[in-house]
């Protein structure tokens, strides 16, 4: 028998060393170059083509090949999409998986830290624990842009705990259509109201300075036109990605506008929209992108596209790459799989070379992309010093401090859309029933970008549910029943039946039918035949055909997507506080009258915007 003796193990150890060495010699590892103090312009000129095309290409970590990726492809960003959280979701495993590739980049020959950017669009939504505010049509109907920037503020305090740098948010789309699966993104109808918040929540994001520690930069999107277009002209034959048929006019009267806030506020960048605007999709369209947003707008950040946003381009890929840099995307988010070869990143940048190599695309338009994206990483101080992750903000995600500010949101965006005095109701009635699918469902309050990308029913992520917030809110004597189906009702003095829209996010959201679900309405017509009091709760992401119910419940309340804090509900059920939201859309009496848009000539909603009562 072999017997292991110490010449075979000291062998077998300097073999160990060898391969070690042999693996760190195949990928020299260069010591950065320190960029600290210097010039953007300096340190454009220093670099070669591949550096620069690295940086203007962002990646999806779950579709990296290799996590050395980042190093050895010099890569200037990456993204989470919705849902792409670490193995273990928590907000310490998020800030070391940053680390990590924060670490990789760091080992470039010019150590640019990378941006990190996630749809942090109803609080830090993708990390379980974290605060989840309403939804931005719930904010159009609260109206409040102190709020909304504190809202802002503390997003930004739990992306940053994470590790994270960038939110693809404020969605400033104006919704003209209520079956739009991403109606719930858009603040209202009003371009006025939509500038105002937007702004707001640029503010708060970007704090300060974008170098504050508790700062992360915007991405105002989807530019331009996202909310625009005509049923039937999206994808599938819906209206995600469709068709803005308008003229200029329109486009400047009620798209624009937000824009124009967003970049004086500072947006540090903006994300270019799927949609075409009358049949050229916005991905590469020169005379929107760069002619209007940056030359006439003097928008000095940088512009991202949309995942795979440029795929759409009609032509192959590489000239999907050529059209759409040459339009004026500056960063390419890839993410993973193209439809070329499949290979997607990798890909992108090998054909984005070549391009510059056969002169498709010009040197000076890489050069003024490359330039964009490092102004913003310098005024994020990120070329300064050396990368370092704020583990003191952990505490702060999901914290007691937060949860009341996006409580004091939740109850500021009820829309009280019928009362005949059953509200308030009495902390001390002797017998409450909570009912329906959303009576205890922090997922149905979340919506759609909540955990997961199209979100999720139940006990999705920490959160107090309607059923939690009566409990908590009611007097000592008083029994709260939880009947899912409604059966259970006998005795009761008031029954409050919770019902609505089940999660859903962009694609999967489009909907030709805005009723209600079969369930919901069989809860509603068993507590309406009981005759006891029924106050109903609307959880949505948008206006639905609700006449029917509207005349049995006793009161209604719209409450929109409101997020984790269900306690912001009770607040006003209790009469704590009076409802003050106010329709920020149009409610359309039936089907065929959307799309219904505030100002139309033919005007007959069944609630008018601005509509909503109070106490
Ligand atoms: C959405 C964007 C989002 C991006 C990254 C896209 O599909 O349209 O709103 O920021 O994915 O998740
Ligand atoms: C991602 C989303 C992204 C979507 C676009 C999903 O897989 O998680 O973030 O917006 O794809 O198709």
């Amino acid at each position: 028998m072999f017997k292991l003796q110490d010449k075979h193990l000291s062998f077998l150890m300097l073999l160990t060393t060898l391969v070690i060495l042999g693996c760190n010699t195949t990928e020299p590892i260069v010591k950065a170059e320190s960029i600290h103090g210097k010039s953007v312009e300096s340190i454009v000129q220093s670099m070669t083509l591949a550096e620069k095309v690295g940086q203007m290409t962002q990646a999806g970590r779950a579709h990296l090949v290799r996590e050395s990726d980042i190093r050895d492809y010099n890569l200037g960003s990456i993204l989470s999409g919705g849902g792409s959280a670490p193995d273990v979701n928590e907000p310490a495993a998020w800030a070391d998986m940053v680390d990590e590739y924060q670490d990789l980049a760091s080992q470039t020959r010019l150590g640019i830290p990378l941006m990190y950017g996630i749809d942090a669009i109803h609080g830090h939504n993708n990390v379980y624990g974290a605060t989840i505010v309403p939804h931005n049509i719930g904010l159009g109907a609260m109206g409040n842009p102190e709020l909304v920037k504190a809202l802002a503020a503390l997003t930004a305090k739990e992306v940053r705990a994470t590790g994270i740098n960038w939110t693809f948010s404020p969605c400033v789309a104006n919704s003209r259509d209520e079956r739009w699966g991403r109606a719930y993104e858009s603040f209202g109808e009003d371009p006025a109201l939509i500038s105002l918040l937007g702004q707001a929540m640029v503010e708060g994001y970007q704090g300060s300075a974008l170098n504050a520690p508790d700062a992360v930069a915007a991405c105002t999107k989807h530019y331009i036109g996202d909310g625009a277009p005509t049923w039937g002209t999206g994808n599938n034959g819906q209206i995600d990605r469709g068709d803005a048929i308008i003229d200029e006019g329109t486009l400047r009267t009620l798209h624009l506008p937000p824009y124009i806030e967003a970049i004086e506020a500072g947006t540090a960048t903006i994300m270019a929209s799927y949609n075409s605007w009358n049949g050229v999709k916005l991905h590469g369209h020169r005379q929107l992108l760069t002619d209007l947003l940056k030359d006439e707008l003097g928008f000095e950040g940088f512009i991202v596209s949309d995942w795979q946003g440029i795929d759409e381009i009609p032509g192959d890929y590489k000239s999907d790459i050529i059209t759409s840099i040459n339009a004026g995307v500056d960063m390419v988010m890839v993410p993973g799989i193209t439809r070329g070869s499949g290979e997607g990143y990798r890909e992108f940048i090998k054909l984005l070379k070549e391009a510059v190599n056969e002169g498709s695309v010009e040197m000076t338009r890489i050069d003024d992309a490359v330039t964009r994206i490092l102004n913003v990483k310098k005024s994020m101080g990120l070329l300064d010093s050396a990368y370092a992750n704020d583990r003191s903000l952990i505490s702060t995600v999901g914290s007691a401090e937060h949860r009341e500010i996006a409580r004091q949101a939740v109850r500021e965006s009820l829309v009280m859309l019928k009362n005949d005095g059953t509200l308030p109701l009495a902390k001390d009635l002797s017998k409450i029933v909570v009912t329906g699918r959303g009576a205890d469902n922090v997922g149905m309050q979340c919506g759609g970008w909540s955990i997961a990308w199209q979100g999720g029913m139940g006990d999705i992520t920490p959160g107090t549910s309607i059923l939690e917030g009566v409990q908590e809110m009611v007097s000592s004597e008083t029994q709260v029943i939880h009947s899912l189906t409604g059966s259970d009702i006998s005795g009761a003095d008031a029954v409050i039946v919770v019902v609505g829209e089940s999660p859903y996010a962009e694609m999967h959201g489009d909907r030709a039918e805005l009723e209600l679900d079969e369930d919901d309405i069989q809860v509603i017509n068993r507590v309406k035949s009981s005759g006891i009091p029924m106050v109903v709760v609307l959880l949505s992401g948008r206006p639905m055909i609700i006449n029917d119910v509207l005349e049995d419940a006793n009161s209604l309340l719209a409450a929109w997507l409101p997020g984790t804090e269900g306690n912001g509900i009770t607040d006003v059920l209790f009469g704590d506080y009076a409802p003050s939201g106010k329709l920020s859309v149009t409610w359309p009496a039936s089907m065929d009258q959307i799309p219904i848009n505030w100002k139309d000539s033919n005007y007959s909603p069944l609630f008018s915007y601005g509509y909503g009562l109070t106490y």
